[in-house]
Protein backbone atom coordinates (compact mmCIF):
# COMPACT_ATOMS: atom_id res chain seq x y z
CA UNK A 1 0.00 0.00 0.00
CA UNK A 2 1.58 3.24 -0.88
CA UNK A 3 2.16 6.26 1.75
CA UNK A 4 -0.28 8.45 0.43
CA UNK A 5 -3.08 6.07 0.49
CA UNK A 6 -2.40 4.89 3.77
CA UNK A 7 -2.11 8.42 5.05
CA UNK A 8 -5.68 9.10 3.20
CA UNK A 9 -7.40 6.00 5.04
CA UNK A 10 -5.96 7.55 8.17
CA UNK A 11 -7.73 10.07 8.01
CA UNK A 12 -10.80 8.51 8.37
CA UNK A 13 -9.75 6.45 11.98
CA UNK A 14 -11.59 7.17 15.17
CA UNK A 15 -9.34 4.98 17.18
CA UNK A 16 -5.32 4.74 17.34
CA UNK A 17 -5.78 1.07 17.86
CA UNK A 18 -7.75 0.31 14.37
CA UNK A 19 -4.45 1.53 12.56
CA UNK A 20 -1.72 0.98 15.10
CA UNK A 21 -0.21 -1.94 13.59
CA UNK A 22 0.03 -0.17 10.17
CA UNK A 23 1.25 2.82 11.23
CA UNK A 24 4.11 1.18 13.15
CA UNK A 25 5.01 -1.14 9.79
CA UNK A 26 5.16 2.55 8.10
CA UNK A 27 7.24 4.01 10.80
CA UNK A 28 9.85 1.34 10.20
CA UNK A 29 9.72 2.24 6.63
CA UNK A 30 10.05 5.95 7.35
CA UNK A 31 13.39 5.59 10.09
CA UNK A 32 14.81 3.09 7.62
CA UNK A 33 14.95 5.58 5.04
CA UNK A 34 15.93 8.17 7.54
CA UNK A 35 19.12 6.22 7.83
CA UNK A 36 20.05 6.77 4.36
CA UNK A 37 19.24 10.47 4.55
CA UNK A 38 21.06 11.27 7.86
CA UNK A 39 23.85 9.78 7.13
CA UNK A 40 26.52 10.96 9.81
CA UNK A 41 24.16 14.09 10.96
CA UNK A 42 23.57 15.23 14.51
CA UNK A 43 20.00 15.97 12.95
CA UNK A 44 17.91 18.78 15.33
CA UNK A 45 15.96 20.97 12.91
CA UNK A 46 14.13 20.15 9.94
CA UNK A 47 12.81 23.52 8.22
CA UNK A 48 10.13 23.87 4.96
CA UNK A 49 12.71 21.98 2.90
CA UNK A 50 12.12 18.81 5.34
CA UNK A 51 15.91 18.06 5.15
CA UNK A 52 17.56 17.71 8.74
CA UNK A 53 20.18 20.16 9.73
CA UNK A 54 23.58 18.74 11.07
CA UNK A 55 24.17 20.30 15.03
CA UNK A 56 27.20 20.20 16.66
CA UNK A 57 27.71 16.98 18.71
CA UNK A 58 27.67 18.48 22.39
CA UNK A 59 23.94 20.15 21.18
CA UNK A 60 21.43 18.56 23.97
CA UNK A 61 19.56 17.39 21.05
CA UNK A 62 21.95 15.13 20.08
CA UNK A 63 21.04 11.19 21.53
CA UNK A 64 17.42 11.48 20.24
CA UNK A 65 17.75 10.60 17.10
CA UNK A 66 20.34 7.26 18.25
CA UNK A 67 17.55 6.98 20.83
CA UNK A 68 14.53 5.76 17.73
CA UNK A 69 17.92 3.58 16.33
CA UNK A 70 17.87 2.04 19.44
CA UNK A 71 13.91 1.08 19.85
CA UNK A 72 13.67 0.12 16.73
CA UNK A 73 16.91 -2.17 16.83
CA UNK A 74 14.65 -3.58 20.44
CA UNK A 75 11.63 -3.86 18.96
CA UNK A 76 12.81 -5.55 15.67
CA UNK A 77 15.92 -7.14 16.23
CA UNK A 78 17.55 -5.32 13.29
CA UNK A 79 21.12 -5.05 13.50
CA UNK A 80 20.94 -2.12 11.19
CA UNK A 81 19.81 -0.60 13.53
CA UNK A 82 22.10 -1.13 15.98
CA UNK A 83 24.85 -0.77 13.83
CA UNK A 84 23.70 2.97 12.91
CA UNK A 85 23.37 3.85 16.55
CA UNK A 86 26.68 2.37 17.98
CA UNK A 87 28.81 5.20 17.27
CA UNK A 88 27.32 8.00 19.32
CA UNK A 89 28.21 7.77 22.70
CA UNK A 90 31.73 7.53 21.66
CA UNK A 91 31.80 10.80 19.75
CA UNK A 92 30.54 11.87 23.08
CA UNK A 93 33.22 10.86 25.19
CA UNK A 94 35.50 12.25 22.42
CA UNK A 95 34.04 15.58 22.62
CA UNK A 96 33.78 15.65 26.45
CA UNK A 97 37.57 15.77 26.81
CA UNK A 98 38.05 18.96 24.72
CA UNK A 99 36.57 22.17 24.77
CA UNK A 100 33.00 21.87 25.13
CA UNK A 101 29.54 23.20 26.09
CA UNK A 102 27.87 20.23 28.08
CA UNK A 103 25.70 20.33 31.02
CA UNK A 104 22.23 19.09 32.85
CA UNK A 105 20.92 17.91 29.44
CA UNK A 106 23.44 15.07 29.85
CA UNK A 107 20.44 12.65 30.49
CA UNK A 108 18.69 13.87 27.29
CA UNK A 109 22.63 12.58 25.62
CA UNK A 110 23.68 9.66 27.56
CA UNK A 111 20.39 7.66 28.38
CA UNK A 112 19.39 7.02 24.63
CA UNK A 113 22.78 6.08 23.82
CA UNK A 114 25.33 5.31 26.23
CA UNK A 115 23.32 3.95 29.06
CA UNK A 116 20.64 2.29 26.47
CA UNK A 117 23.79 0.65 24.71
CA UNK A 118 24.67 -0.88 27.84
CA UNK A 119 21.62 -1.96 28.83
CA UNK A 120 21.09 -3.86 25.57
CA UNK A 121 24.40 -5.16 25.24
CA UNK A 122 26.36 -5.15 28.04
CA UNK A 123 28.98 -3.16 26.53
CA UNK A 124 31.71 -1.81 29.05
CA UNK A 125 32.24 1.43 27.27
CA UNK A 126 28.49 2.31 27.62
CA UNK A 127 28.68 1.61 31.47
CA UNK A 128 31.77 4.01 31.57
CA UNK A 129 30.28 6.95 29.72
CA UNK A 130 27.07 6.65 30.89
CA UNK A 131 28.33 6.87 34.78
CA UNK A 132 30.87 9.43 33.82
CA UNK A 133 27.71 11.63 32.66
CA UNK A 134 26.03 11.24 35.76
CA UNK A 135 29.37 12.29 37.88
CA UNK A 136 29.08 15.07 36.29
CA UNK A 137 25.46 15.69 36.71
CA UNK A 138 25.64 15.09 40.01
CA UNK A 139 28.62 17.62 40.43
CA UNK A 140 26.29 20.38 38.74
CA UNK A 141 24.25 20.23 41.79
CA UNK A 142 23.82 23.46 44.44
CA UNK A 143 23.36 21.80 47.73
CA UNK A 144 22.52 25.54 49.40
CA UNK A 145 18.83 25.68 46.93
CA UNK A 146 18.66 21.84 46.42
CA UNK A 147 18.86 22.28 42.72
CA UNK A 148 20.49 20.90 39.80
CA UNK A 149 22.79 23.81 37.90
CA UNK A 150 20.73 24.19 34.43
CA UNK A 151 23.41 26.08 31.62
CA UNK A 152 27.13 27.00 31.77
CA UNK A 153 27.18 30.61 30.52
CA UNK A 154 23.80 31.97 32.78
CA UNK A 155 23.52 32.51 35.71
CA UNK A 156 24.58 29.76 38.18
CA UNK A 157 21.83 30.24 40.06
CA UNK A 158 19.02 29.24 37.60
CA UNK A 159 17.65 25.60 37.31
CA UNK A 160 14.84 24.70 34.46
CA UNK A 161 12.17 22.20 34.88
CA UNK A 162 13.90 20.23 31.39
CA UNK A 163 16.05 18.94 34.08
CA UNK A 164 13.19 16.89 35.36
CA UNK A 165 14.21 14.31 31.93
CA UNK A 166 17.74 14.09 32.92
CA UNK A 167 17.12 12.74 36.21
CA UNK A 168 17.16 9.00 35.19
CA UNK A 169 20.58 8.93 34.46
CA UNK A 170 21.19 9.62 38.40
CA UNK A 171 18.86 6.33 39.58
CA UNK A 172 20.19 4.43 37.16
CA UNK A 173 23.74 4.95 38.28
CA UNK A 174 22.34 4.80 42.20
CA UNK A 175 21.33 1.58 40.70
CA UNK A 176 24.31 0.57 38.36
CA UNK A 177 26.88 1.35 41.63
CA UNK A 178 25.05 1.07 44.66
CA UNK A 179 26.03 4.37 45.23
CA UNK A 180 22.86 6.93 47.41
CA UNK A 181 24.25 10.04 46.54
CA UNK A 182 23.22 9.68 42.85
CA UNK A 183 19.30 8.72 44.16
CA UNK A 184 19.93 11.94 46.48
CA UNK A 185 20.46 13.89 44.42
CA UNK A 186 17.78 13.29 41.78
CA UNK A 187 14.98 12.59 44.48
CA UNK A 188 16.48 16.51 45.79
CA UNK A 189 15.71 18.31 42.15
CA UNK A 190 12.79 16.22 41.83
CA UNK A 191 11.56 17.32 45.32
CA UNK A 192 12.53 21.08 43.90
CA UNK A 193 10.17 20.69 40.62
CA UNK A 194 6.92 19.48 42.89
CA UNK A 195 7.41 21.93 45.42
CA UNK A 196 8.89 25.06 43.04
CA UNK A 197 8.28 24.51 39.66
CA UNK A 198 4.73 23.19 39.52
CA UNK A 199 1.87 25.96 40.66
CA UNK A 200 -1.22 24.81 42.50
CA UNK A 201 -2.88 24.83 39.63
CA UNK A 202 -0.43 22.10 37.71
CA UNK A 203 0.86 24.37 35.13
CA UNK A 204 5.15 24.99 35.34
CA UNK A 205 7.31 27.83 35.49
CA UNK A 206 10.13 27.02 32.59
CA UNK A 207 12.98 28.70 34.81
CA UNK A 208 13.70 29.64 38.15
CA UNK A 209 16.58 31.42 39.54
CA UNK A 210 18.22 31.11 43.07
CA UNK A 211 20.44 32.85 44.71
CA UNK A 212 23.72 30.77 44.33
CA UNK A 213 25.42 30.56 47.35
CA UNK A 214 22.24 30.94 50.05
CA UNK A 215 19.93 29.02 47.60
CA UNK A 216 17.30 31.17 48.28
CA UNK A 217 14.39 31.48 45.54
CA UNK A 218 14.51 35.10 43.94
CA UNK A 219 12.28 34.67 40.42
CA UNK A 220 10.56 33.05 37.68
CA UNK A 221 12.02 33.73 34.50
CA UNK A 222 10.30 33.31 30.86
CA UNK A 223 12.54 31.69 29.40
CA UNK A 224 11.53 29.53 26.36
CA UNK A 225 7.58 30.37 27.69
CA UNK A 226 5.83 33.35 27.04
CA UNK A 227 6.19 35.09 30.47
CA UNK A 228 7.44 34.28 33.93
CA UNK A 229 3.57 33.82 34.46
CA UNK A 230 2.77 31.49 31.38
CA UNK A 231 2.46 27.79 31.02
CA UNK A 232 5.16 26.75 28.42
CA UNK A 233 3.78 23.34 26.91
CA UNK A 234 6.78 21.39 26.51
CA UNK A 235 7.98 22.54 29.96
CA UNK A 236 4.75 20.72 31.16
CA UNK A 237 5.40 17.78 29.06
CA UNK A 238 9.65 17.15 30.47
CA UNK A 239 7.72 17.34 34.19
CA UNK A 240 4.90 15.22 33.40
CA UNK A 241 7.27 12.47 31.56
CA UNK A 242 10.12 13.29 34.38
CA UNK A 243 8.56 12.81 37.30
CA UNK A 244 6.71 9.49 35.65
CA UNK A 245 9.92 8.42 35.52
CA UNK A 246 11.36 9.57 38.99
CA UNK A 247 8.34 7.88 40.06
CA UNK A 248 8.95 4.28 38.59
CA UNK A 249 12.76 4.47 40.19
CA UNK A 250 11.66 5.39 43.45
CA UNK A 251 8.05 4.41 43.99
CA UNK A 252 7.44 7.32 45.76
CA UNK A 253 3.86 8.36 45.27
CA UNK A 254 4.40 12.08 45.70
CA UNK A 255 5.83 12.35 42.36
CA UNK A 256 3.21 10.58 40.88
CA UNK A 257 0.83 12.50 42.12
CA UNK A 258 2.47 15.78 41.19
CA UNK A 259 2.77 13.94 37.75
CA UNK A 260 -1.11 13.65 37.66
CA UNK A 261 -1.54 17.34 38.72
CA UNK A 262 0.68 18.66 35.49
CA UNK A 263 -1.31 16.19 33.81
CA UNK A 264 -4.76 17.17 34.47
CA UNK A 265 -3.86 21.15 33.60
CA UNK A 266 -2.05 19.86 30.34
CA UNK A 267 -5.06 18.37 29.52
CA UNK A 268 -7.48 20.64 30.21
CA UNK A 269 -5.84 22.98 28.34
CA UNK A 270 -5.62 20.84 24.80
CA UNK A 271 -7.08 21.97 21.66
CA UNK A 272 -10.01 20.50 19.53
CA UNK A 273 -7.40 18.16 17.67
CA UNK A 274 -5.73 17.54 21.07
CA UNK A 275 -1.99 18.61 19.80
CA UNK A 276 -1.13 21.33 22.21
CA UNK A 277 -0.42 24.77 21.34
CA UNK A 278 3.19 25.89 22.45
CA UNK A 279 2.34 27.81 25.83
CA UNK A 280 -0.95 27.93 27.00
CA UNK A 281 -1.19 30.81 28.61
CA UNK A 282 0.60 32.35 24.76
CA UNK A 283 -2.49 34.99 24.84
CA UNK A 284 -6.26 34.40 25.37
CA UNK A 285 -7.72 32.77 22.27
CA UNK A 286 -4.45 30.57 21.32
CA UNK A 287 -6.25 30.99 17.40
CA UNK A 288 -3.04 32.01 16.06
CA UNK A 289 -0.39 30.24 17.94
CA UNK A 290 1.49 27.67 16.73
CA UNK A 291 1.39 24.34 17.74
CA UNK A 292 4.39 22.24 19.50
CA UNK A 293 4.03 18.78 18.38
CA UNK A 294 7.07 17.78 20.23
CA UNK A 295 5.31 18.99 23.70
CA UNK A 296 2.18 16.63 22.62
CA UNK A 297 4.40 13.80 21.59
CA UNK A 298 6.32 13.71 24.89
CA UNK A 299 3.30 13.97 27.05
CA UNK A 300 1.66 11.37 25.19
CA UNK A 301 4.53 9.06 25.61
CA UNK A 302 4.48 10.28 29.71
CA UNK A 303 0.80 9.79 30.05
CA UNK A 304 1.29 6.36 28.72
CA UNK A 305 3.35 5.14 31.75
CA UNK A 306 1.23 7.50 34.31
CA UNK A 307 -1.76 5.45 33.20
CA UNK A 308 0.20 1.49 33.62
CA UNK A 309 1.43 3.10 37.45
CA UNK A 310 -2.41 4.15 38.48
CA UNK A 311 -5.24 1.60 38.90
CA UNK A 312 -7.11 1.52 36.03
CA UNK A 313 -10.07 2.58 36.62
CA UNK A 314 -7.88 5.73 37.62
CA UNK A 315 -5.39 5.62 34.70
CA UNK A 316 -7.67 4.55 31.79
CA UNK A 317 -8.42 8.61 31.07
CA UNK A 318 -4.91 9.09 30.73
CA UNK A 319 -4.58 6.11 27.97
CA UNK A 320 -6.97 7.37 26.55
CA UNK A 321 -6.05 11.46 26.25
CA UNK A 322 -2.44 9.87 25.18
CA UNK A 323 -3.92 7.65 22.16
CA UNK A 324 -5.94 10.93 20.80
CA UNK A 325 -2.62 12.62 20.89
CA UNK A 326 -0.87 10.18 18.68
CA UNK A 327 -3.66 9.97 16.50
CA UNK A 328 -4.23 13.41 15.92
CA UNK A 329 -0.28 13.36 15.36
CA UNK A 330 -0.20 10.61 13.01
CA UNK A 331 -3.17 11.75 11.28
CA UNK A 332 -2.70 15.46 11.07
CA UNK A 333 0.81 15.81 11.78
CA UNK A 334 3.11 12.93 9.96
CA UNK A 335 5.05 13.15 6.80
CA UNK A 336 3.82 10.22 5.48
CA UNK A 337 2.78 11.36 2.10
CA UNK A 338 6.45 13.34 1.86
CA UNK A 339 8.93 10.22 1.17
CA UNK A 340 11.89 13.80 0.96
CA UNK A 341 10.82 14.67 4.58
CA UNK A 342 13.72 13.73 6.08
CA UNK A 343 11.03 14.10 9.86
CA UNK A 344 8.74 12.05 11.03
CA UNK A 345 6.10 15.20 12.79
CA UNK A 346 5.28 18.60 11.43
CA UNK A 347 4.65 21.96 13.47
CA UNK A 348 7.06 21.89 16.48
CA UNK A 349 8.43 25.26 17.76
CA UNK A 350 11.75 24.92 19.32
CA UNK A 351 12.03 28.58 20.95
CA UNK A 352 9.05 30.96 20.39
CA UNK A 353 10.34 34.22 22.39
CA UNK A 354 13.60 34.39 20.06
CA UNK A 355 11.49 33.66 17.25
CA UNK A 356 13.88 30.30 16.44
CA UNK A 357 12.88 27.21 15.10
CA UNK A 358 9.01 27.86 14.89
CA UNK A 359 6.81 25.90 12.80
CA UNK A 360 9.52 23.01 12.06
CA UNK A 361 10.55 19.40 12.42
CA UNK A 362 12.52 18.72 15.55
CA UNK A 363 14.13 15.52 16.23
CA UNK A 364 12.86 15.30 20.17
CA UNK A 365 9.45 15.42 18.88
CA UNK A 366 10.13 12.27 16.77
CA UNK A 367 11.80 10.65 18.90
CA UNK A 368 8.68 10.38 21.70
CA UNK A 369 6.47 10.12 19.05
CA UNK A 370 8.59 6.97 18.30
CA UNK A 371 9.25 6.05 21.83
CA UNK A 372 5.09 6.32 22.75
CA UNK A 373 3.84 4.45 19.84
CA UNK A 374 6.39 1.96 21.13
CA UNK A 375 5.04 1.56 24.36
CA UNK A 376 1.80 0.94 22.59
CA UNK A 377 3.32 -1.61 20.76
CA UNK A 378 4.31 -3.49 23.64
CA UNK A 379 8.14 -2.10 24.56
CA UNK A 380 8.71 -2.86 27.95
CA UNK A 381 12.49 -1.19 27.92
CA UNK A 382 12.65 2.37 29.59
CA UNK A 383 15.30 5.31 28.29
CA UNK A 384 14.21 7.60 30.07
N1 LIG B 1 15.46 21.49 26.69
C1 LIG B 1 15.28 22.59 25.82
C2 LIG B 1 13.97 22.63 25.17
O1 LIG B 1 13.03 21.95 25.56
O2 LIG B 1 13.85 23.36 24.19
Amino acid sequence: MGELMNAVKWQNAQKLEEILPEVWKELRVKVDRMIEQIGDKSPHVAKEDGVYDDMRVDWWTSGFWPGILWIMHEMTGKEHYKEAAWEWDGKFEQKSIIDNNFHHDVGFQYLPTAVIKHKLTGDKDGLRRGLQAANFLAGRFNIAGNFIRAWNQEKLGWSIVDSTMNLSILFWAAEMTGDPRFEHIGRAQADTVVQKFIREDGSVNHILSFDPKTGELIESLGGQGAGPQSAWSRGAAWALHGLVNVYRFTEDTQYLKAAQRVANYFLACLPEDYVAHWDFRADASLDNEPRDTSAASCAASGLIDLAAFLPPIEGAMYLRAAERMLLSLTVNYGTWDKPENQAILLEGTGNKPANSNVNVSLIYGDYYYVEALAKLQGWKQRIF
